[in-house]
């Protein structure tokens, strides 16, 4: 057991909401879009301990940009420390875009949520998942992760809805039963940009244009792999 996650849970039971860290089985299968070559924009939502950010920089190996927002000063500081080479922002990734902004960043290529979706509210649920579609490269991969014990609950469907609703793709893997609970990794493709929202300034050439599709239109859905 983790003390100091399990204390920050304690803590902040609504931004944690877990008791241990992701396990190394279940941080190798959210990160598993983390190129091998190249030198990508990878970024990281709500890092806590590091359990994703060691995977990343794994996968990583010296090349690209690894940024992890965390909102948890307790945890951002000690991160910062044992990952010299992350870019820990200190938080909301609610705030993501001002992050690459700041930055100078355009898009991401990879983003990796450890944020807890089933403890939010409707409307915060909407601000990230809009902060993540913001974010995203046309061609980029979201995944994130759900327990499987909490599936059923009016949360977690909502999540699945926002997801489909966000996303061109989506798709749910199979169960990851070595972690403490169960879990299952959502691989978001596509991001459906609000046309309100499409900056020219972000359109890279030769890259499919922005969906001009409003999330919560009545387009036709092409998610797939996950129930209601
Ligand atoms: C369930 S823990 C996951 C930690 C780690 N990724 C893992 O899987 O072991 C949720 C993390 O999200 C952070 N968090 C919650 N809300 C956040 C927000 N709006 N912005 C950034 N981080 C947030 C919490 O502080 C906590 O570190």
């Amino acid at each position: 057991m983790n003390g100091a996650f399990l204390r920050e849970f304690l803590r902040n039971p609504l931004t944690v909401a877990a008791v241990a860290p992701s396990s190394e089985r279940l941080a190798d299968t959210v990160t598993a879009p983390v190129p091998h070559t190249g030198s990508p924009v990878v970024v990281e939502l709500g890092p806590g301990t590091g359990s994703f950010t060691a995977a990343i920089q794994r996968r990583l190996g010296g090349r690209g940009r690894h940024l992890a927002v965390e909102i948890n000063s307790r945890f951002a500081a000690p991160l910062a420390m044992r990952y010299p080479r992350v870019d820990v922002v200190l938080g909301d990734a609610a705030r993501l875009r001002d992050v690459l902004d700041r930055r100078g960043i355009g898009r991401a290529d990879v983003i990796v949520s450890g944020l807890p979706w089933a403890a939010f509210s409707a409307g915060h649920q909407d601000d990230l998942l809009g902060a993540v579609t913001d974010a995203l490269a046309p061609d980029g991969v979201f995944t994130t992760f759900a327990y499987t014990s909490t599936l059923w609950a009016p949360a977690a469907g909502r999540l699945r809805r926002s997801l489909r609703d966000r996303f061109e793709e989506v798709v749910a893997g199979r169960t990851v039963w070595a972690n403490l609970p169960p879990a299952l990794v959502y691989s978001c493709r596509r991001p459906r940009i609000r046309p309100d929202l499409i900056r020219p300034d972000l359109i890279r050439p030769g890259v499919r244009q922005l969906s001009a599709s409003r999330p919560g239109s009545a387009e036709p859905r092409t998610g797939a792999g996950i129930p209601g």
